[in-house]
Formats: C-alpha cells, sequence, structure tokens
C-alpha cells in the first residue's frame, strides 16, 4: 500500500540534508514514467508551467533541465517544501527554474507570480491528501490560467466510476480518509464532471505503474 506524506521531513520520513534538501523515495520511482507521459507535450512547447504542491521540489528540478526551453515555477505551502525546492533549485543550477512562491489551493482567488497565460500546470499526489475545495479549486484556477492549448497533468491515484483500481488503493483510501475524513482518492468521473462544468474537459487518461494514473485536462475541442 502506498504510504501517504503530509510534510517532507516530518512523522519518520527523512530529515533534511543540511541545505534543506528533502528527498521523497517515491520521486526515484515515479519521475521518468510521468516524464514519458508528459514529454509528447512538454517538450515541443515553450512558455510557462506551474507546478501546485511541489513537494520536496525534486520532480520540477529534473524537468527543468529535461526541458530548458520551458520556464519552470514551483509551489507549495509549507515552509520546510519551500526550503527544499529552493535547495533543490540551486543543485540544479537551471536559468529556467524560477524561485518556489507559496501557492494555497484551498484559496479560491490563489494567484501566481508574475502571473500570465501558462503553459502547462502540473499536480502531482496532491487531491487525495488535501479536502475536495483543493480539486475545485485547481480546476477553476486551471481554466482561469491556461492558454488556448495549454495542458493541467494531475498525477495520483484515483477511483475510476466508484470503483478503486486496486486493493492496495482501496486500503490507502480507507487510511487516508482515517486521518483525515477531508482526503481520500478522488473518482476520475467526478473530476471529469468538474472540469466540464468549469470549461475545461478531460482529454485523456494515462495509465502508470502501481495503479496510479495521469489525467490530463485541456480546453474541448471546439465543435464546428
Ligand atoms: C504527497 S505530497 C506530493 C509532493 C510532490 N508533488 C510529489 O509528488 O512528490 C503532497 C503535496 O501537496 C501539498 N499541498 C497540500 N495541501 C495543499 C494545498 N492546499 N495547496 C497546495 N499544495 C498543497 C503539500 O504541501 C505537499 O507538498
Amino acid at each position: 500500500m502506498a504510504q501517504f506524506v503530509v510534510e517532507y521531513g516530518k512523522s519518520g520520513t527523512a530529515p533534511p540534508a543540511p541545505d534543506g534538501r528533502l528527498d521523497a523515495p517515491a520521486f526515484h520511482r515515479n519521475h521518468a514514467p510521468i516524464w514519458d507521459a508528459l514529454k509528447g507535450f512538454l517538450a515541443l512547447h515553450s512558455g510557462d508551467v506551474l507546478e501546485i504542491g511541489s513537494g520536496t521540489g525534486q520532480h520540477i528540478a529534473t524537468y527543468a533541465g529535461w526541458a530548458p526551453q520551458l520556464t519552470w515555477w514551483p509551489s507549495d505551502i509549507f515552509d520546510s517544501h519551500l526550503s527544499s525546492i529552493a535547495a533543490w533549485r540551486r543543485q540544479a543550477a537551471c536559468d529556467n527554474l524560477r524561485a518556489p512562491q507559496r501557492i494555497d489551493l484551498t484559496d479560491p482567488a490563489w494567484r501566481w507570480s508574475p502571473g500570465g497565460p501558462l503553459t502547462a500546470m502540473l499536480c502531482f499526489n496532491v487531491l487525495h491528501i488535501s479536502p475536495w475545495i483543493v480539486a475545485q479549486n485547481l480546476i477553476s484556477g486551471a481554466a482561469r490560467l491556461l492558454t488556448a492549448d495549454g495542458k493541467l497533468f494531475v498525477y495520483g491515484p484515483f477511483m475510476r466510476d466508484g470503483t478503486h483500481t486496486a486493493p492496495s488503493n482501496a486500503a490507502f483510501d480507507a487510511s487516508l480518509r482515517a486521518q483525515n475524513p477531508a482526503w481520500g482518492l478522488r473518482d476520475v468521473r467526478d473530476l471529469a464532471a468538474l472540469a466540464a462544468a468549469g470549461g475545461l474537459a478531460l482529454a485523456e487518461t494515462i495509465d502508470m505503474p502501481a495503479n496510479n494514473q495521469v489525467l490530463v485536462f485541456a480546453r474541448p475541442a471546439r465543435q464546428n
């Protein structure tokens, strides 16, 4: 069963390195498969990419090196994570990786700095460890900020049509809800409905290792 981490460096997870860098063991398993799902779009586009809930900062620091034509903007809510992202950024030394900023998706009026249209938004492993309002504000923010052909990539474990895709996901969901009744695996169907109501569409679902999925949201195709 997947383990959940609310704040890296606490509750049994490895403490930060002296410079503040935190390490998420799952990053080492999942960053390459996630990139394989994203690179068909990200490797071919330029512009700005905002990540919500960057955590340790390892994904964005790696991807900034792999797609130098994009400008990458990390964010999180915890000071410890913002420090870790800043430390990974120093180590990566990529000109196209910007300083982390605090963005809390429980705020319906959330903004990113400096603002403007986004080529892509990334949100990995966040929606099951936060209340539903975070999913609502993620989708509404993407509808507000994405360029006409921009995409929102959401990665994590999800339910499908009211059913868990694996017993381990059901057990993970139960452990999350026991910790906080507002948390838990979200259903792809509910996220698709949220997107449709907000002017986006669920364009693609990509099965990933360990019963995870990448959900790709975009503006709906024009009907002629
Ligand atoms: C399990 S960690 C995943 C971190 C990273 N995306 C990854 O996949 O390794 C969940 C992240 O969501 C962030 N988070 C939780 N609630 C949030 C909120 N309301 N707004 C933005 N980020 C949030 C946490 O601070 C944490 O970094």
